[in-house]
């Protein structure tokens, strides 16, 4: 099957700064990709590029199969969602969301059923004759989306649609997403920031730093594996350790405990599951996350551990990179 978008070296300039260098993309149908990475690193430019509201300075977008680089968006049978929502205060909730099958020349009678579907599928058909204005910020959020898809557009695209609400609230809209992208089969690409959103919702992450796509891969895989001390760091994880131009990485599972040479504790800091410590180690000061138990292991300021060589994984030190 034509994957739902494909983008080929696609490439921006705004005056001297490059905000997307040579990002090539390709999403399968159903499937959902985040685009994730710093602030400025090039994920609304890549996305905006996609949706048709920035034109490329080089490369190109199909979506399945169709070359639609210069295509305005009306034409690019996709559906979107902004940060901001950009709904329109004053009208009906039903309203605002028949405006996208509307748009699309779909009947009056036509776009209200399109929209009372959308509704259902967000869990908002109790609320179709409220104004926008009488909603909460979730619930906005909600008929945002439920207007991107009522027109049903096989690639919807999302520029960080959880971005304005309380933690909460993202994490129950996170869980209610994911089972609607599941239900629709339609193709997402989200761009985000926030790496739990990304690690719950997407199939594939590609990752993003200063305009380039550094890695991109299955979610678990990028997760697991993160190819650059960069990716790793810039994902959370803490035991990245320079040696010259390459980096050695210890993942958690790595770390042996009540074997080995004894390790001085330079740091103990209880959480909610344990104790955060820092041991002194040849590679470096590393950081472990201990359950109570692992942390009663620790006797008159040291700590017994040795690393499983097998873990351990070397990848290059790109952190002073551009
Ligand atoms: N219209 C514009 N004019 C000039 N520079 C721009 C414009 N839009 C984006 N940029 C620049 O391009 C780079 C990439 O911006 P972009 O908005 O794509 O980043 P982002 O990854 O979405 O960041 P954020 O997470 O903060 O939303 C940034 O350096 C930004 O300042
Ligand atoms: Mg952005």
């Amino acid at each position: 099957m034509l994957p739902a978008l494909e983008t080929a070296h696609l490439s921006r300039h705004y005056g001297a700064v490059a905000a997307a260098k040579n990002v090539s993309l390709s999403l399968a149908a159903g499937e959902t990709l985040a685009l994730l990475g710093p602030s400025g690193s090039g994920k609304s430019t890549v996305l905006r590029m996609v949706a048709g509201l920035e034109r490329p300075d080089t490369g190109r977008v199909s979506t399945s199969g169709r070359d639609v680089t210069r295509l305005p968006p009306e034409a690019r049978n996709l559906g979107l969602v902004f940060q901001d929502y950009a709904l329109f205060p004053h009208l009906r909730v039903l309203d605002n969301v028949a405006y996208g099958p509307r748009r699309r020349g779909a009947g009056r009678a036509q776009a209200e059923q399109q929209a009372r579907e959308a509704l259902a599928l967000v869990g908002l058909a109790e609320l179709t004759g409220r104004r926008i204005s009488e909603l909460s910020g979730g619930q906005q959020q909600r008929v945002a989306l439920a207007r991107a898809l009522a027109p049903r557009p096989p690639l919807l695209l999302l520029d960080e649609p959880l971005s304005n609400l309380d933690e909460q609230l993202r994490a129950h809209l996170r869980a209610e997403l994911r089972s609607l992208f599941g239900t629709l089969g339609t193709a997402v690409l989200l761009v985000t920031h926030d790496q739990r959103e990304a690690l719950a919702l997407a199939d594939q992450v590609a990752l993003m730093r200063a305009g380039r796509v550094v890695q991109v891969g299955a979610a678990a895989r990028v997760f697991g594996q993160p190819a650059t001390a960069w990716v790793a760091e810039f994902l959370g994880q803490p035991n990245v350790f320079a040696r010259g131009d390459q980096a050695v990485l210890v993942p958690e599972s790595a770390v042996v405990l009540g074997e080995g040479e004894a390790h001085r504790i330079t740091f103990r800091q209880p959480d909610e599951h344990g104790e955060t410590v820092k041991a002194t180690h040849p590679l470096g000061e590393l950081t472990l996350h201990l359950s109570r138990r692992e942390a009663a292991l620790i006797g008159g300021g040291t700590l017994r551990l040795r690393l499983d060589e097998r873990q351990l994984r070397q990848v290059p030190d790109d952190r002073a990179g551009p």
